[in-house]
């Protein structure tokens, strides 16, 4: 499979890139670095990206930013920085993509537990990831030429943990996260919600 993953160059992402590297083309997309870039808070950048690389089997997004901090300090960039980039970002690889995909190809975006298990300063991201569960909800029962769209949710990832110096002994590694988004494109889910500690 030709398989695109956008966020290829973060934690998560890169972790996705090389449980899938046996036996697929993986093209890995960066926003600074990367075989190619993408800016998702941009349609421009994403339409140019798939005109640059042509169709592929599955979309994989590990990418998306949003802020972690109290409901009270969060201001209105905080909400537009979640909406444009984690949850519209996203979402328009959808409304972008299904249209360049192979047929029977697949499209994975990445929410979040947070959006079913949230904690005080989660507000914004669990918003995003809602959304995010309920978009390919829906989404899965129009989009045509067999393409499936489903999220991951990952949980706290250790290595994520490590870098903020809290304890990572909860965590999921990136490594076991992945499993899910093998998962999702391997398997046949279709406008569901994977929970990455379900597939560990
Ligand atoms: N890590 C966790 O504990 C955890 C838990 C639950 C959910 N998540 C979700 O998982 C996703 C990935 O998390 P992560 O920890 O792997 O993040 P990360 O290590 O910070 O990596 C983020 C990736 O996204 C890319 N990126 C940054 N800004 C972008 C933009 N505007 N357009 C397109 N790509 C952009 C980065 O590219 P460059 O390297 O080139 O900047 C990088 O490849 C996020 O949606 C996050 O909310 C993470």
């Amino acid at each position: 499979m030709k398989i695109l993953i956008i966020g290829a160059t973060g934690t998560i992402g890169t972790a996705v890139s090389n449980i899938l590297a046996d036996g697929n083309d993986i093209v890995r997309v960066g926003y600074s670095d990367g075989e190619f870039k993408v800016d998702l808070g941009s349609k421009k950048s994403i339409v140019s990206l798939f005109d640059a690389i042509g169709p592929v089997d599955a979309v994989i997004s590990t990418a998306g930013l949003a802020d972690f901090g109290p409901l009270a300090s969060l201001d209105d960039a905080a909400f537009d920085l979640a909406l444009s980039n984690k949850l519209m970002g996203q979402i328009n690889l959808i409304r972008i993509g299904a249209d360049k995909l192979n047929k029977n190809g697949s499209i994975t975006l990445t929410s979040g537990i947070l959006a079913r298990q949230p904690m005080p300063g989660s507000s914004v991201i669990s918003m995003a990831n809602g959304a995010l569960d309920a978009f390919v909800k829906a989404a899965a029962l129009e989009v045509s030429n067999g393409i499936r769209v489903n999220t991951v949710a990952p949980a706290f990832v250790k290595e994520t943990m490590e870098m903020m110096g809290m304890d990572p002994t909860t965590g999921l590694s990136a490594a076991d996260t992945a499993k899910a988004y093998k998962q999702a494109v391997e398997g046949d889910a279709n406008g569901m919600t994977l929970d990455a500690p379900d597939y560990v």
